[in-house]
């Protein structure tokens, strides 16, 4: 086993700069000065590496990787299935993605492949094996880059046969499939799985257990399409450690049962620094939740494989990072457990879309240009650290429960707010109480294994299985405490109400009993008062309103007016060894600091043991605090000075934290 280290680097792209030596020379210098140690080598590189069908062009490639290995920079090798040369669009049409409106795209952009294609498996297979052939065993190539952001779904006759095997092995017969989806609705009774076809704008879109299967198989197929990339490696290469890059958010692959099948979770992080209606602080929780959640797909330190260090070119307003925010999400990054951070990308593009994207070098070529200057520095910082932090992984305190067959439920739903739910939202409010708090936070989904935790929270729990929700009885049942929200427990895995009480299986576990939901317009709130000591007296509920009955529980909260007040609105109840809190409406943001610190007394303890003053976010890694400072401004702790956007490492010794790393500001003006 190679000792772990901190990896720093980018998407490198040299096949767009084979012309320019000069310009290949000084890549090495910069990225050696920038303590650079790995690149994401040909993600799109496929034209160059097969510029003809079966004319294979690699040795461009072998000095890249020789030179980069030589400077002292690994290399993340890529499989260029992102995007395919023209003449395979050309000759086989096939490779190319048909729509939900059943319509072929033309050849052009990229990831868009079909995933159930022979021809592209095949064709894949056959540039992944020269690719495993020939660089495979270098000693410069440390990670396989599967791919390039898996996502998007095609709707062919292909796919459609794919679907419906997948279908027929699932249900074993169509009378289970018709009764699993309900499909007596409207007569739409599937006679046998030949007339099953993928949700259409023009067909078939109001069968909810359909449009939910549909969303299954494409996570499948788009997974079955990776491991097939994965296995053409490793057929040449058994011990190739692959990878694959993960999207903010992305609803369409279920990352749980992606990060099964690879051996290192990575993620892409593109935050809208300083817009704003939004604090940094509010920024980086957003990103710090898909931290832990890369983090947690599969319980290990991740690599966040693409950020900006600068202006992005596609989001609305592209807007830069002020000085020092570019350290301070590579710190961050750490501080949730990355033990990579990477750029997309090296060197600006001189063309096309992304020409006006940031990179570690850009167009001017200097190094003295303020982005390369502050990505010079989070180099030498990840250097410095690298030895204590890499490798090193996190303590299961509480996690938060985010399951994608919930999510796809939920969302589809058709009520009770078709506006949007808010769950992202709601996810979040919980997610920034904890860390307000500083308690560590991993994510879980219905298949994760909970032990270990104290603290579950299921926030719109819409979608609750009966083995997840026996799982989550016994784990109240052993001590542990589950904080669940309204509309939670309504439907069982084929997106069937539940009959009888709800939030199903949960009613005496929580004390409560859904009576009804009230959605809420915009901008109307509903207030609520405390009936307890430690919540503040007043708070607003909005979205959604639920409205239960108390059958056992304490209430903390109550509403306030309208027809349900008096109704509970935050409750608690003692159930076995342990506690559940229920809360029935989406509050305000500063409502769940003080409902976490009630919460997580005695339960779960706080990273940071002294106060953290507001904007500083406090993350731990084994015997290891991270304090990040979210504000443009000095904070000061017990007996040490947080410049702007730095990061301080505490390392835990007894009972006492020590400090071992103080970053320093990163000052830049354009002003001599
Ligand atoms: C990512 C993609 C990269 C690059 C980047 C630009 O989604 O993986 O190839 O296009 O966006 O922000």
């Amino acid at each position: 086993m190679s000792t772990p280290v901190l990896r720093y680097g980018a998407d490198y792209n040299p096949d767009q700069w084979l012309d320019r030596p000069d310009i290949l020379a000084q890549d090495i210098e910069l990225m050696k000065k920038a303590n650079v140690n790995v690149v994401s080598l040909g993600i799109f590189a496929w034209a160059t590496l097969e510029p003809a069908e079966g004319q294979y062009n690699l040795d461009w490639m072998a000095e890249i990787i020789d030179n980069l290995y030589a400077a002292g920079v690994s290399v993340d090798l890529a499989t260029p299935s992102g995007a395919r040369p023209a003449w395979m669009a050309r000759k086989y049409p096939e490779v190319l993605r048909v729509g939900a409106d059943r319509r072929r795209i033309l050849f052009g952009e990229r990831h868009n492949h079909c995933y159930t294609s022979p021809v592209y498996r095949e064709k894949v297979k056959l540039m992944n094996q020269q690719l495993a052939s020939r660089f495979g065993r270098h000693p410069g190539v440390v990670m396989w880059h599967i791919s390039n952001e898996y996502g998007g779904e095609c709707h062919c006759e292909l796919c459609q046969q794919a679907f419906r095997d997948w279908l027929k092995e699932k249900y074993g017969t169509i009378e289970a499939l018709n009764k699993a989806w309900n499909a007596k609705f409207w007569s739409h009774d599937y006679p046998d799985f030949d007339y099953i076809e993928s949700p259409a704008p023009h067909g078939e879109h109001s069968v909810h257990g359909l449009k939910l299967d549909w969303k299954r198989f494409v996570s499948h197929q788009t997974i079955d399409f990776m491991k097939w990339e994965r296995d053409c490696i490793r057929e040449i290469v058994p011990e190739a450690k692959v990878c694959t890059n993960m999207m903010y958010f992305y609803d369409g692959v279920d990352y749980f049962d992606m990060a099964r099948e690879i051996d290192l979770a990575t993620w892409d992080a593109y935050p809208t620094w300083h817009k704003p209606t939004e604090t940094i602080e509010q920024t980086a929780m957003d990103t710090g939740f898909m931290h832990d959640l890369i983090y947690s797909v599969k319980g290990q330190p991740f690599w966040l494989m693409e950020n900006c260090p600068g202006p992005t070119n596609w989001q609305p307003i592209s807007k830069g990072k002020k000085p020092g925010v570019n350290i301070m999400a590579g710190m961050q990054t750490v501080a949730h457990g990355g033990d990579g951070v990477l750029f997309f990308q090296w060197r600006q593009a001189q063309g096309s879309s992304e020409k006006f994207h940031a990179a570690m070098v850009s167009h001017d070529c200097r190094e003295d240009n303020r982005i390369y200057m502050e990505c010079a520095e989070l180099g030498s910082m990840l250097k410095e650290l690298s030895g204590s932090i890499a490798g090193v992984g996190r303590e299961k305190q509480a996690a938060i429960v985010y399951d994608w067959s919930n999510k796809w439920a939920l969302e589809d739903a058709q009520g009770p707010r078709n506006k949007g739910l808010g769950y992202k939202h709601e996810l979040l409010r919980h997610y920034t109480g904890l860390k307000q708090n500083g308690i560590d936070v991993q994510m879980i989904n219905e298949d994760s294994d909970i032990s270990g935790y104290k603290l579950i929270v299921a926030p719109m729990l819409y979608m609750l299985r009966e083995d997840f929700a026996a799982k989550l009885r016994a784990f109240v049942e052993n001590g542990g405490t589950l904080v669940v929200t309204y509309w939670s427990g309504v439907v069982n895995e084929t997106d069937l109400c539940y009959l009888g009480d709800t939030p199903h299986d949960l009613t005496d576990v929580l004390g409560v009993r859904r009576l009804e939901i009230d959605a809420m317009y915009d901008s109307e709130t509903r207030r609520c008062v405390s009936v307890c000591d430690e919540l503040p007296e007043t708070a607003s509920g909005s979205m959604l309103c639920e409205v239960a009955a108390l059958e056992g529980a304490k209430a903390l909260m109550v509403y306030d007016e309208d027809y349900f007040a008096g109704a509970p609105a935050v409750t608690v109840n003692a159930f076995g060894e342990g506690k559940a809190y229920y809360v029935a409406t989406h509050f305000e943001e500063e409502f769940y600091k003080p409902l976490y610190e009630l919460i997580c007394d005695g339960v779960v303890s706080s990273c940071w043991p002294g106060h953290l003053a507001e904007g500083v976010v406090a993350c731990s890694r084994g015997d290891y605090v991270f304090l990040i400072n979210t504000k443009d401004a000095v904070v000061w702790f017990e007996n040490a000075e947080l410049a702007p956007y730095a990061t301080a490492v505490y390392k835990k010794n007894g009972d006492k934290l020590d400090l071992l790393y103080n970053q320093m500001a990163f000052n830049w003006s354009p002003v001599k």
